[in-house]
Parts: C-alpha cells; sequence; structure tokens
C-alpha cells in the first residue's frame, strides 16, 4: 500500500533507503554526521512543499518510496503550478524488478495530476539503471548537463513526461 509519509518515517524506518536514493553507496546510516545530513535534507524538502510517500509490504516492511516537489500559481499566471518535479525514487534492493518503481511513479503521477500539473520532471545520472528505468515509464530526455559533479563524473539527464487529465482519453 503506497501513503503519504512525514519526517518521522523518513529519518526512522525509511532512513537508510533515503539515504542510499540520495548518495547511494556513500551514506552511512552509522554516521552520525550522517543522520544529521539527512535530518536536515528531509526537513529542507517538507519545508519547500515536497509530499512524500511510501511503500510497505503486507508485514508493513518498508520497501519503497517517492518524493513529488508540487508547484503552485501565482492567480492569473500560469507558469509555476505547470509542472512537478520527481525529488527522490528508491525501491528496496532485494524487492526491485517487482515493479513497485513503477507503481510509485504512477502514483505521483495521479497527486501531480489532481493538482492541475501537466507534466512532471526528473532528472537522473547519465547513463544509470534508473535512467533506464525513467525511460520504460514514458519519461522523455529533454538534454544532458554534463560535468555537473565534475569533469570526470557523469552527467545529469533531465526527463519530462506530459501529463494528461485523468478522464482524458489516449
Ligand atoms: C530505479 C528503481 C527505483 C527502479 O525500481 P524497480 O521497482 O526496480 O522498477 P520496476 O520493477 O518498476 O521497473 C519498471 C521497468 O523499468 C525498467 N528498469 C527497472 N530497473 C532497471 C534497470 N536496473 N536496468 C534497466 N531497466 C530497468 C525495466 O524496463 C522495468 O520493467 P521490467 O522489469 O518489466 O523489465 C530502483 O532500481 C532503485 O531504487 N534504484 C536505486 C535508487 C535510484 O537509482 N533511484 C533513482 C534516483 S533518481
Amino acid at each position: 500500500m503506497i501513503k503519504q509519509i512525514g519526517e518521522r518515517e523518513l529519518l526512522g524506518e525509511f532512513a537508510p533507503l533515503l539515504g542510499e536514493v540520495e548518495c547511494g553507496r556513500h551514506f552511512d546510516p552509522r554516521n552520525p554526521e550522517h543522520v544529521k545530513w539527512l535530518q536536515w535534507r528531509v526537513k529542507a524538502f517538507i519545508a519547500r512543499g515536497a509530499r512524500f510517500y511510501g511503500l510497505h509490504s503486507d508485514d508493513g516492511a518498508p520497501i519503497g518510496l517517492v518524493s513529488l516537489l508540487p508547484d503552485q500559481n501565482l492567480p492569473g499566471l500560469p507558469w509555476h503550478g505547470d509542472h512537478g518535479d520527481i525529488m527522490h525514487l528508491g525501491v528496496a534492493a532485494g524487492e526491485r524488478r517487482s515493479g513497485h518503481g513503477r507503481r510509485l511513479v504512477e502514483h505521483v503521477e495521479g497527486v501531480a495530476r489532481e493538482l492541475g500539473h501537466r507534466s512532471l520532471m526528473v532528472s537522473t545520472t547519465e547513463g544509470s539503471e534508473a535512467a533506464s528505468f525513467y525511460e520504460a515509464c514514458g519519461y522523455e530526455r529533454v538534454t544532458v548537463i554534463p560535468g555537473i559533479h565534475g569533469p570526470s563524473e557523469r552527467g545529469l539527464v533531465l526527463f519530462r513526461k506530459p501529463l494528461r487529465p485523468a478522464d482524458s482519453s489516449p
């Protein structure tokens, strides 16, 4: 079941997965400095209006999470509420390739549609497994920003998916 989760769950049962989503293998949940950084990061996203959703297994174990950073129009000006951003997505290592990631993304697409967004954007490392995943989920490559983490690191690929209103035919 996918449900909205808050700071308590994110810094509790979901912290190891969230740390991996943010920093890959560099995040160490036993390092107090890393935990402190994750606390700051979660508070900062929540303060910006991010909504986090968690997926639990039937026995209550956390197996996936996703976040949506929505935007809101200035009344009379349609620009800002046009699109939202997926900021986090992760499925626990032993649970991958079972459709959970796709379900989580479809869930935030539904939320974004309800909020009136016409598209979703997401960025990830160029050539990564996550990039293949977003392509499989119908996201279109918009551009690549090379060298964003340094000249020897892979670039950042930006994806976009137009969202049809829920009641429109394909
Ligand atoms: C990316 C991630 C969320 C995908 O979750 P998942 O539950 O394994 O994905 P799904 O099972 O829903 O996969 C849907 C489709 O995406 C594609 N896909 C998923 N993982 C893939 C991979 N490692 N390589 C290539 N294609 C992949 C496939 O087409 C897949 O369909 P299939 O299994 O029928 O072939 C997961 O691998 C993950 O948590 N990775 C580590 C964290 C991360 O990279 N997060 C994204 C940061 S932006």
